[in-house]
């Protein structure tokens, strides 16, 4: 049996921070209470058993266990649950950097800052005491217009043809929702940049708001009388929880799915990178990335804890499959094999098309918007609606650490 996910410590935690509690035991045996760890031994249990050879190995259901196997698999009809699972190398050819890529990835740029670890400009803690590293790296992201790529369209397809089960998204880009992807197909694990709230009495801010602060170089700071909280966009920090629509989507539509694509994700992250081990034995794994990581925890405290790995390499693999390639070439080569190439290739030259004007209305209209102003951005007035000024009043005295919404 796989761990049940209500086992997951469902606060996020990048992985070096997970390896560590996990070398010094402390941290896991705090926040891993007894029901918990006896539904990890019954999986590591069962893992053992499979590994020992004491149940029968499950069935390959792959005919070739590489991309064109995926490709007859999907076109034989035999994957008609297919849940996708991606991180921000699908969106790094939008113009947006992902995390950890060498150089280029927002991990390495973030000297001037000074700050403690890399991690710290998304950590709530260090957030609540100075929120201008986030908005500093963050600004560009929010403020510029990216339009989706083809692997987000390639991700529309999959819904439009009835095959896609639920994609899992780690970004916060929203360009899913840009790419048209239907918001009950999706879940934003770590939430998403379309509103704000202020930490310390919740009032909620418009992106448009938060946008119009940060092109004057403002910190959005929240305009109910008496209150100067930072306004937070609606992301999930390290050291918050995951939506509790994460969880309940996952115990739901993992043991059905009959086909894992994992896209442009370091897998570093938890608890969004253990997921991939709850799709059933059978379920073949396709894995495209510039870089090949997730393999085989072989460890049994990282099996405990993190479930096994991928067999990429194995010669006992007959599920996992991994396709070094930049995500838009990988989903192409599919769709080619699937005989949908020129359909996404269409797909993506309209939409593009019709985001270019979008944004060109956009930009005219903010330029015209724009009237000499005398006042410092933080007194621009506050766009939210009558009932949510009602709302503020009463919340005035609500204090900070307010969870992640669903
Ligand atoms: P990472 O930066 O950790 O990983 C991105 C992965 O995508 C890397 O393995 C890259 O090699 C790969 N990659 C980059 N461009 C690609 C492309 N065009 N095609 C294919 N692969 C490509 O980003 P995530 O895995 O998304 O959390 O990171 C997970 C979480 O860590 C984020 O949600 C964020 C971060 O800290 C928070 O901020 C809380
Ligand atoms: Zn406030």
């Amino acid at each position: 049996m796989m761990t049940d996910s209500k086992s997951i410590d469902n606060t996020i935690k990048d992985d070096k921070h997970a390896d560590s509690s996990l070398a010094t035991g402390q941290e896991n045996k705090e926040k891993v209470s007894k029901k918990e760890f006896s539904k990890d031994q019954e999986y590591l249990k069962e893992y053992f058993a499979k590994a020992l050879g004491l149940r029968p190995p499950p069935k390959q259901v792959l005919s070739t266990v590489d991309m064109e196997g995926i490709a007859k698999l999907i076109s034989e009809g035999k994957a008609k649950n297919i849940i996708t699972m991606a991180g921000a190398g699908i969106s790094t050819s939008a113009g947006i950097p992902d995390f950890r890529s060498p150089k280029t990835g927002l991990y390495d740029n973030l000297e001037k800052f000074n700050l403690p670890n890399p991690q710290a400009v998304f950590s709530i803690d260090y957030f609540k005491e100075n929120p201008v590293p986030y908005f500093t790296v963050r600004k560009e992201m929010i403020l510029g217009n990216f339009k989706p790529t083809p692997c987000h369209y390639f991700i529309r397809m999959l819904s439009e043809k009835g095959l896609l089960l639920r994609h899992y998204t780690q970004n916060i880009d929203a360009l899913e929702r840009t790419a048209g992807i239907d918001p009950d197909l999706m879940m934003e694990a770590h939430g998403s940049n379309r509103v704000g709230h202020c930490l310390n009495c919740s009032s909620e801010y418009s992106h448009k708001w938060i946008k119009d602060i940060l092109r004057k170089d403002g910190i959005p700071k929240c305009t109910v009388e008496g209150c100067t909280g930072t306004i937070k966009p609606d992301t999930v920090f390290f050291g918050e929880q995951l939506p509790k629509r994460f969880t309940e989507l996952v115990d739901q539509d993992f043991d059905k799915c009959d086909l894992l694509i994992i896209l442009g994700t370091s897998l570093k992250v938890q608890p969004f990178a253990r997921i991939t081990s709850r799709v059933p034995d059978e379920t073949p794994r396709l894995y495209i990335n510039l870089e090949k990581t997730g393999t085989e925890a072989n460890h049994p405290l990282c099996v405990l804890v993190f479930g096994g790995g991928f067999k990429f390499d194995d010669e006992d693999n007959y599920r996992d499959v991994f396709v070094e390639a930049a995500c838009d070439d990988g989903c192409y080569r599919l769709a080619d094999l699937l005989g949908w190439g020129d359909e996404l290739r269409d797909l993506v030259k309209r939409e593009h098309a019709k985001l270019d004007v979008e944004f060109e209305e956009e930009e005219r209209a903010w330029a015209a918007s724009q009237i000499p102003v005398s006042t410092t951005a933080n007194q621009k007035p506050c766009q939210i609606t009558p009932q949510q000024k009602n709302k503020n009043i009463k919340n005035k005295n609500v204090t900070s650490n307010r969870k992640q919404k669903p």
